[in-house]
């Protein structure tokens, strides 16, 4: 009797161990840390509750948050991301950065790369006079969808286009079909394989002016070394980095600031 549980026995532990192990390791490294929450509570909530996780985010906030109040939608989502589920907004410690660049650079045009349920979104709209806009692409539709309500609960949406699409095919629209003559800051923060080629695109399509501030969120962790050893590199970039954490955890992550010398810049020596 006790013989034929053991097999069963030996699997519960087996599977106990591996989630002892994937708890330690989450607070250690990314991989365990995204296996954990993406693989593991992801899927189990969404089994449980029939929704996804975004539709939960924008939910927690209509419910938890004042509306009209910025401060209140970034506070409330920061809150359910670090207390109930992971998710990857840039976060309140990297956003701290940002609103530093924004207030610093005062653009009248800003471009986002990469908008998820909006929280980048409405925490530099809430930073741009009234007469200024801002751009923000999001390739997954519904994700689109959940930002334009966060915006709109947050009373931004005046301020704020959201366009469904991928970065690459829009790019190339925005000065005919959105009206953008040159871009003062560009926030990237969609998949870490676009920032370079991007980087050049809006280069290629005249949006970048001397000046222009990018900002990039992530080059840490995941991680774009691509991008970062040829904006380091380049002599029409002016690099800055801002050491951080990965949001909602206690992993080093980091924005790199590459503001724009102009196509014509020396050589570095
Ligand atoms: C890290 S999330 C953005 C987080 C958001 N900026 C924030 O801090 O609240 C990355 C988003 O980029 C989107 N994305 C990925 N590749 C894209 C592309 N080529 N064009 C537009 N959006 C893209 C993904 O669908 C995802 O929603």
């Amino acid at each position: 009797m006790l013989e034929g549980l053991l097999p069963l026995l030996l699997i519960v532990l087996l599977c106990l161990a591996l989630l002892a192990l994937l708890l330690f390791l989450r607070h250690h490294s990314l991989l365990p840390f995204v296996i954990w929450n993406e693989w593991v509570l992801q899927p189990i909530n969404n089994w449980l509750m029939g929704d996804s996780k975004e539709q939960r985010i924008l939910r927690y906030v209509l419910q938890h948050a004042v509306a009209g109040d910025p401060q209140s939608v970034l506070e409330t989502i920061d809150t359910y991301c670090s207390q109930k589920e992971w998710a990857m907004n840039v976060g309140d410690k990297k956003g701290l950065i940002m609103d530093t660049v924004v207030q610093e650079q005062r653009p009248s045009t800003l471009l986002e790369l990469g908008a998820y349920c909006g929280y980048s979104a409405v925490r530099m709209a809430r930073l741009l006079p009234p007469s200024a806009r801002l751009l923000t692409i999001e390739l997954n539709p519904d994700y689109a969808a959940i930002t334009q309500q966060m915006l709109e609960f947050a009373g931004l949406q005046d301020r704020v286009t959201v366009i469904v699409g991928a970065s690459q095919d829009i790019i190339p629209q925005l000065k005919k079909k959105y009206d953008v003559d040159t871009l003062d800051m560009v926030f990237l923060d969609h998949w870490k394989d676009r920032y370079l080629p991007d980087t050049l695109l809006l280069e290629k399509c005249g949006l970048l002016r001397k000046g222009t501030v990018l900002l990039a969120d992530n080059v840490i962790r995941p991680g774009a070394p691509e991008f970062l050893a040829y904006m380091r590199g380049s002599s029409r970039f002016e690099c800055t980095h801002f050491s951080s954490y990965l949001e909602y955890s206690e992993l080093v992550d980091g924005l790199e600031k590459a503001v724009y010398m102009g196509p014509g810049s020396p050589a570095r020596p």
